[in-house]
């Protein structure tokens, strides 16, 4: 068994998978979390017999209003510490917000926003008593821009940026850190669940979910507040700071824009 264990949200495909094999690679037992139970527990048994660490699957559904809740229940309920939690799982939706669906919307900003920030809420309270604890938030690139043709999605980015950053500085007297993990275009189950294979943004430069995953995990074990993967993803941050807000709508259009405009 392992040395600390860590919860891990969307730890089943992408991201969140690669995160759970370099977490079990430092011998952490973990918490998995997704909706689909095989597919959560295929992994989980992948890592088992790789790591040799504990894993324990919670399939639950995170855009549902008291889903953070019946996550942090059925963890309070086994008795298990949770030292480190990753808020990873996360949905884009593509198309212009005039045309988007509503409720998708909602849900979405539920899951990207919501379930972070009660997760957080809910099990900080024992790393506070601990004197010891790491959180790791996924937010993305486009935390920093405004996203036509993906605006909600950018916004709920924004906000889990905002937030994270605003919660590592209250909590550094605490020993506790957060880490905001912001990664540019990776290859994941990401693009298709979005809708987004017209767009142009993933077709050049898109990072392996591997090296995102440890550039994570390493940012989040030397307590940095912010950690960009990829030289031209770090650039984005710059360039938003120089240029009017304006100007990087229209670029961030462009460079979302279906291929075939
Ligand atoms: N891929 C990119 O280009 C990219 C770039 C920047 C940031 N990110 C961020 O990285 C994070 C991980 O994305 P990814 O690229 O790894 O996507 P992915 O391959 O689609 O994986 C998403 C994970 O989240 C889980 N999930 C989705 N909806 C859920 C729900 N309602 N409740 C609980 N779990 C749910 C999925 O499992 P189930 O479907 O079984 O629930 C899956 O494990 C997201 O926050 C995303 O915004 C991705």
């Amino acid at each position: 068994m392992g040395t600390e264990r860590t919860l891990i949200t969307g730890g089943s495909t992408g991201i969140g998978a690669a995160l759970a094999n370099v977490f079990a690679a430092h011998a952490h037992d973990l918490i998995l979390v997704a909706r689909n139970r095989e597919k959560l527990e295929a992994t989980g048994r992948q890592i088992q017999q790789k790591y040799a660490v504990g894993v324990t699957c919670v399939a639950e559904d995170l855009a549902d209003r008291d889903g953070p809740r019946r996550v942090f229940d059925a963890v309070t309920e086994r008795r298990l510490d949770v030292h480190n939690l990753v808020n990873n799982a996360g949905v884009g939706l593509y198309g212009k917000f005039a045309t988007t669906d509503l409720e998708t919307e909602l849900k979405m900003i539920q899951l990207n926003v919501s379930s972070p920030v009660e997760l957080t809420k809910r099990f900080l309270p024992s790393m506070i008593e601990r004197r010891r604890g790491r959180i790791l938030n996924v937010a993305s690139t486009a935390a920093f821009v405004p996203g036509p043709w993906m605006s909600i999605y950018y916004a709920t980015k924004a906000f889990l940026l905002s937030f994270s950053e605003a919660i590592d500085y209250e909590l550094q007297p605490n020993g506790i850190s957060l880490t905001t993990l912001c990664p540019g275009p990776t290859e994941s189950e990401f693009k298709v669940r979005a809708g987004s294979q017209r767009s142009r943004l993933f077709d050049a430069f898109v990072m392996d979910a591997e090296t995102v995953a440890k550039a994570g995990y390493d940012g989040m074990m030397a307590g940095k507040s912010v950690v960009i993967p990829g030289l031209r993803n770090k650039l984005i941050p710059v360039a938003a700071r120089l240029m009017p807000r304006p100007m990087m709508a229209m670029l961030s259009y462009r460079a979302a824009r279906p291929s075939d405009k």
